[in-house]
C-alpha cells in the first residue's frame, strides 16, 4: 500500500488499505490532510477511503509498476491539485533463513519493498518540485538498521531502503523536498491476526496493536 498525501496547505501522496498504513491515513486526515489510498487490495482501499469521507480517495496501485504510479499521480492532481508528501508503506515480509530463501521470493521482496520504493519517489519528485517542495516518508523497519534472522530480502530491502533514502535527501534537500526513512520496531497488524498470531499487551494505535513478537 502506498498512500499520496494531500494536505490542505501543502499537497501529498502515499500508498495504504490497511495496518500501518490505515493509521497513517486517518491521522494525516485528522489533521486536517487529504490523501489518495493506493494499494493492491482495492475492496480494503476503498472501504478504507470510504470510512476516511471527503478527504480521502482510492486507487489502484501495484507499487512495482511505473505506469501504475503515473496514473496515481495524475489522479491526485487531478483530486486535490497537488503532491505535497508521500509515504510509501507497501512491504512484504520473508521468514526463510538465508540458506533455505527461494531466489523467487527474495526477488519478489526486494521488488516490493525497495524498487517500489524507488518508483513512488521518482513519480512524485516533479509534482514536488511544482509544489515548491514536499516530504518523503519512506517506511522501512528495525531490520533495516541491524541484521535480523529470517528476513534476508526483507532485511536486505529495508537496508536498501535506508540508504536510497538518504541519497535521495542529499539530491532532493536543495529543492525543499525532505526524504526520510522510518525503523519501526514491531506492530501488530490484522494481517498477524489472520496468520493466528496473538496481540501482546501494549499500547493500541488506531488501526494497529501494542508490540507482539519478533517478526521483523
Ligand atoms: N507491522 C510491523 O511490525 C512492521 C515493523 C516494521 C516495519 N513495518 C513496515 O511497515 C509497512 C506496513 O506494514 P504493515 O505491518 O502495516 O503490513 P500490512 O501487510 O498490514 O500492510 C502492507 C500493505 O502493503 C500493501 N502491498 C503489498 N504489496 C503491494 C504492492 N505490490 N503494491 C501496493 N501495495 C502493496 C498490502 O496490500 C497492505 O495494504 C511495511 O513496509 C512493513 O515492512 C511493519
Amino acid at each position: 500500500m502506498a498512500i499520496l498525501l494531500c494536505c490542505k496547505e501543502r499537497t501529498s501522496s502515499l500508498p495504504v488499505a490497511r495496518g500501518l498504513g490505515a493509521a497513517f491515513a486517518h491521522r494525516i486526515v485528522s489533521q486536517g490532510g487529504n490523501v489518495v489510498i493506493a494499494d493492491v487490495l482495492v475492496e480494503e482501499g476503498r472501504h478504507l477511503a470510504d470510512e476516511l469521507g471527503g478527504a480521502a480517495r482510492f486507487a489502484q496501485l501495484d507499487v512495482t509498476d511505473a505506469e501504475q504510479w503515473q496514473t496515481v499521480v495524475q489522479t491526485t492532481l487531478a483530486e486535490f491539485g497537488s503532491i505535497s508528501g508521500l509515504v510509501n508503506n507497501a512491504g512484504i515480509s520473508s521468514a526463510a533463513l538465508v540458506a533455505d530463501e527461494a531466489l523467487e521470493h527474495f526477488r519478489k521482496v526486494i521488488e516490493v519493498n525497495l524498487i517500489g520504493v524507488f518508483i513512488g519517489m521518482q513519480a512524485v519528485i516533479a509534482p514536488m518540485r511544482a509544489h515548491g517542495g514536499g516530504s518523503i516518508v519512506n517506511i522501512s523497519s528495525a531490520a533495516g538498521l541491524v541484521g535480523l534472522a529470517l528476513t534476508s530480502g526483507y532485511g536486505a530491502s529495508k537496508w536498501g531502503v535506508r540508504g536510497l533514502s538518504k541519497v535521495a535527501a542529499i539530491e532532493l534537500g536543495p529543492e525543499w523536498i525532505r526524504v526520510n526513512s522510518v525503523h519501526p520496531g514491531v506492530v501488530y497488524t490484522p494481517d498477524d491476526g489472520q496468520r493466528g498470531l496473538p496481540a501482546g499487551g501494549g499500547q493500541q494505535a488506531d488501526h494497529c496493536h501494542g508490540p507482539r513478537g519478533h517478526r521483523r
